[in-house]
Parts: C-alpha cells; sequence; structure tokens
C-alpha cells in the first residue's frame, strides 16, 4: 500500500520537509521506506546506516519528533493513514539530509580517560569475578547510537554546553570504569563532576527513553555517580579531615588530577585483587533514602525539550525541525 512520508531534505545551509508517496510491504522497516525512496524517487537521499539489524547505530534519526534507529522501527507501529516525519538528529549539525555530523561524540570519546590497568599485572592474567563481569555487562551493550546524546537537553538546544558535557553515553564509560575492579585510576566520579559535566544532568531520564539497548543509563550510571559525588562531597570523615589539615596536605587523596599520579586504588595500591573489594552501594540517609542533595548543584539543565505530558508519537503538525542554521537568525 502507499504511505505518506514527509522527509528532511538539505544540508547546513538550510532544507525543509519534502514529500512523498511510498509503497510499503509488510514487515518492513523505515528504513527499508528509505532505500525504495533512494532506488525510486529521490536517488541522492542521504542517509547514514550499516547493518539493518539494530547493532551498527548507524541509522539514528528522528521518527514522528522521536529519535530512533530507522532499521529497528516497524511500519506496523504506525497506522494506515499516518503520515511519517523523518528529520535528522537535531543535536548534531547537517552534513546533508539524514545525515549528520556526530564528531562531538568522537571528541568526548577521545576526553574520556582510557581503562587505567593495573599496575603489576600483565594483559592475559587480569582476574575477575563473574560478579564483577556482570556489573559493567549493561553499559558495554552501547552500540554508539548516540539517540542518547541527541536527546539530551542539556546540549540538544544549548550549544554552548557542549564544550563542558560529556552526554549520557560518556557517563556510562565513566560508570562502567567506575565499577571495573581493576582499573586503577580512583577518581572517575571526581573526575565526571568536574570535566565530565555531571552536575549539568537533572536526571530527567529521556536518555534512559530513547536507549534501543534498553540500557538504564539514568538508574544504574548517572545516580550511582551522583550519589558517590555528593557521598565523598559530604562525608563527615572528609569534612572533619578539611577541617583539621591544611589543603595541600589533603591535595593527594582529593586531586582531579588523571590517577596515572593521584587516587590510585585497588591493586595498584597494594590491595588484593577485584575480587575482594566490597561492591560500593549507593549511599542512604538516615531515613533510608538516597541523597538527592546533588540536584541543587548550581549549574542545572534546563527543562526537557519534550515539556511534560508528551506521549509519542507527536501529531504530523506538532513536529518540528529547526535547521541549526536557522537558530542563529
Ligand atoms: S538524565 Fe536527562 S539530563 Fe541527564 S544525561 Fe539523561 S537526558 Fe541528559
Ligand atoms: S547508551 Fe544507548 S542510546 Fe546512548 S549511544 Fe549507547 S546504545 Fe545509543
Ligand atoms: S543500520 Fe545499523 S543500527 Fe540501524
Amino acid at each position: 500500500m502507499k504511505r505518506h512520508f514527509r522527509v528532511w531534505r538539505g544540508d547546513a545551509s538550510g532544507g525543509d520537509l519534502t514529500e512523498f508517496d511510498v509503497d510499503v510491504n509488510e514487515g518492513e522497516v523505515v528504513l527499508d521506506i528509505i532505500h525504495r525512496l533512494q532506488a525510486t524517487q529521490a536517488p541522492d537521499l542521504a542517509c547514514r546506516w550499516n547493518c539493518k539489524a539494530g547493532k551498527c547505530g548507524s541509522c539514528s534519526m528522528e521518527i514522528n519528533g522521536k529519535p530512533r534507529l530507522g532499521c529497528m522501527t516497524r511500519m506496523s507501529t504506525f497506522t494506515e493513514d499516518e503520515t511519517i516525519t523523518i528529520t535528522p538528529l537535531r543535536t548534531f549539525p547537517v552534513i546533508r539530509d539524514l545525515v549528520t555530523d556526530v564528531s562531538f561524540n568522537y571528541e568526548k570519546a577521545r576526553e574520556t580517560p582510557a581503562f587505567a590497568p593495573p599496575v603489576g599485572v600483565a594483559p592475559g592474567e587480569y582476574r575477575m569475578q563473574q560478579v564483577d563481569v556482570e556489573r559493567s555487562q549493561e553499559f558495554r551493550k552501547c552500540i554508539e547510537c548516540f539517540l542518547c546524546q541527541n536527546t539530551c537537553h542539556v546540549v540538544r538546544d544549548h550549544e554552548e554546553n557542549k564544550e563542558a558535557f560529556s552526554g549520557p553515553r560518556y557517563f556510562i564509560r565513566a560508570a562502567e570504569l567506575d565499577m571495573h575492579p581493576l582499573d586503577a585510576r580512583g577518581d572517575r566520579k571526581e573526575y565526571a563532576q568536574s570535566s565530565q559535566g555531571l552536575g549539568y544532568c537533572n536526571i530527567t531520564k529521556c536518555c534512559t527513553e530513547v536507549c534501543p539497548e534498553h540500557i538504564k543509563i539514568t538508574d544504574n550510571a548517572i545516580i550511582p555517580m551522583k550519589e558517590r559525588v555528593v557521598d565523598r562531597r559530604y562525608d563527615p570523615l572528609v569534612w572533619l579531615g578539611r577541617k583539621i589539615f591544611r589543603r595541600d596536605e589533603l591535595e593527594d587523596t582529593e586531586s582531579m588530577a588523571p590517577s596515572g599520579s593521584t587516587g590510585v586504588t585497588g591493586v595498584a595500591a597494594g590491595l588484593p585483587l577485584s575480587s575482594s573489594r566490597l561492591p560500593e552501594g549507593p549511599p542512604v540517609g538516615a531515613d533510608g533514602h538516597m541523597d538527592v542533595a546533588e540536584l541543587a548543584a548550581p549549574i542545572q539543565g534546563g527543562p526537557s525539550p519534550f515539556g511534560e505530558d508528551v506521549t509519542f508519537p507527536l501529531p504530523p503538525e506538532e513536529i518540528v525541525y529547526t535547521h541549526p542554521s536557522t537558530d542563529k537568525h
């Protein structure tokens, strides 16, 4: 049957939604329709894709206003008379049509400190308990589709925040390494707070909502990281230590500098291998609730771009795509 589509077409200088009526067969996904468009009506329509199996993370786009993978969005999820609107990821600059420049994410990946191997243990000799492996396995499922990065309101409408904010994909990387029993850096949380912009996140969970791998980004990575930062900042013993010792005497334990020189824990600090380290649970107050004082941090993100009480799909007339170049005028 024929279905009606609106596809954003343009480049860095601007563009618009173009209307198409396309044949759709049973069992097809949105990416199939884009391929049919390329084969029949718009041979120069640009779209990035690779696996068509939800595993390469290339075909990220916004479908009826919701960030999704084109290859994992079945046509059967739309009603027969529904207009399907496809726009590029909004947070990244458009190269052409549905292809955006996602290099922001690669820059943030480069800035994220890599796994720090323990001193004195050669590759191949690393030993971890299965429970430790399972803990971070969820984060390893990330396919780097950047849908979470695209959705996060801290950068979606705020270009100026990009320099200071790494985004949810790199918070899960930081959490994964923080939970890694053989990682020799002891300051992952503090680094996330001071250099990756963890404080900008106000745990709206929009990133979790769009993750095609169903990674619980906010609950399992961001909140535990925030809780532990708060725990250290408000730890009464640390507070007392600050009162008793001079700042320079505390520097070695509180430094935010790369842990090549400071903050070394675990094997590198001469402690037994990972499995004997007790898991760090989120701290709870006397009332049994987790401390959310971090939410009062001076730097906060803005409200969710989707507003409150929004349900998807959005009606076609409510879907807008503001080209970054027109934003500036
Ligand atoms: S919870 Fe909200 S503010 Fe925090 S990283 Fe996810 S989308 Fe961004
Ligand atoms: S965390 Fe999820 S949404 Fe974010 S890049 Fe990885 S797979 Fe994509
Ligand atoms: S084409 Fe690989 S995730 Fe869609």
